[in-house]
């Protein structure tokens, strides 16, 4: 009966994140992947699109018409949006195999450092976006579970979650944080950092898809023995008119060198705050990087370099979080005890 009644609840996983948003639905996967992007009609302030079709607006609409991130450094920045955002996400849910409608328990990953009114908001966001019960949970605990990490045992993992917004770095042991640092500086800043290096160096504005687009197709962390080069349109500064030019690996690699290595001064932070006991099995775990940003080449060379710890990339970083949503929802009362006690994370703030 139990195992009947579990399958229609409908319990979810949200990894609301600064630039994607995914949900997971219980025994069925991840269901929504989609950038935390809305677009609204300022004149009426409805909502337009959300997502993917709302991305593809930015740039490119009428004056009345905004395209926002409601979120921003992993915070709720415009609650009616957020809300609004996740009601529509949460809607594609029904046509996954689930007629009834009711009971729908929620397991949202929120970054570690939140205060309690940011952990509140984000909890009013979901509960009114349709979720009768909400679970916090830090996201580099679902990230470590996502990666596949032994989280329940007194066993330090290192993660390093490189999202949108925000860089994350924890120390992991028993389902909580032991040691964690967060930086503003992820996804976004690198393309901010492309946006200011073609403009001193080439002379040429470009918007922020152009340099999201330049920093997946050619960046790096380190020189590569592949030659990657791409060409980029912008404005020209002087003539005003539009302009082409071929962004290497090497300017993507200048460019974001100071970012990276606030990233890597921040992980080696980490592990010197980390108890000593602690080190000991982080350096036989490893570190594992995850977000988007863990995709850019060779950033797992380039920390296991600067720490000497060994780093790797966790499998499709990307839904990292996600997943390891996903197994908390589709075992919930097994991993109950990490949610239980979702106010109090054991934190050491460097
Ligand atoms: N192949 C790639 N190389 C470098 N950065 C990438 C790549 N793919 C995605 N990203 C970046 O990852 C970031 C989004 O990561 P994500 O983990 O979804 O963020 P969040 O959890 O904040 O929503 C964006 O800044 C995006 O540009
Ligand atoms: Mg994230």
């Amino acid at each position: 009966m139990k195992n009947i009644l579990d399958s229609f609840f409908k319990d979810v996983g949200i990894d609301l994140g600064t630039a994607n948003t995914l949900i997971y639905l219980k025994h069925q996967g991840i269901i929504v992947n989609e950038p935390s992007v809305a677009a609204i009609n300022n004149k009426t302030n409805q909502i337009l699109a959300v997502g993917e079709d709302a991305k593809r607006m930015l740039g490119r609409t009428p004056a009345h018409i905004n395209v926002i991130r409601p979120l921003v450094n992993g915070v709720i920045s415009n609650f009616e949006m957020t809300q609004e955002m996740l009601r529509q996400f949460l809607r594609r849910l029904q046509g996954s195999g689930f007629s009834i409608s009711g009971y729908r328990r929620a397991v949202l990953a929120i970054p570690d450092n939140l205060t309690e009114v940011e952990r509140k908001s984000v909890e009013d966001a979901t509960m009114n976006a349709g979720c009768s019960r909400v679970y916090l949970i830090e996201e580099p605990v679902a990230a470590a579970l996502g990666a596949g990490l032994p989280i329940d045992l007194p066993v330090a993992s290192l993660i390093v979650d490189i999202g949108g917004g925000t860089t994350d770095v924890a120390v992991i042991s028993m389902g909580g944080t032991v040691v964690s640092r967060t930086l503003k500086i992820a996804g976004d800043k690198f393309n901010e950092d492309i946006i200011r290096f073609v403009r001193d160096e080439f002379k040429l504005l470009i918007g922020e898809p152009t340099a999201e687009y330049a920093k997946i197709a050619v960046g790096s962390a380190i020189p590569l023995d592949e030659k990657l080069e791409v060409p980029i349109r912008g404005r020209d500064l002087s003539s005003g008119l539009p302009r082409e030019a071929i962004i290497k690996n090497s300017h993507v690699r200048m460019a974001l060198g100071k970012s990276l290595r606030t990233i890597v001064d921040a992980v080696l932070e980490v592990i010197e705050a980390t108890p000593p006991e602690l080190v000991g099995d982080m350096l036989k775990q490893g570190i594992y990087l995850c977000g988007g940003g863990a995709l850019l080449r060779g950033l797992d060379q380039l920390i296991e370099r600067e720490t000497a710890v060994r780093a790797q990339v966790a499998e499709d970083p990307l839904t990292c979080v996600a997943r390891g949503l996903g197994r908390i929802v589709d075992d919930f009362d097994h991993h109950r005890e990490i949610l239980d006690n979702p106010l109090k994370p054991i934190q050491i703030n460097l």
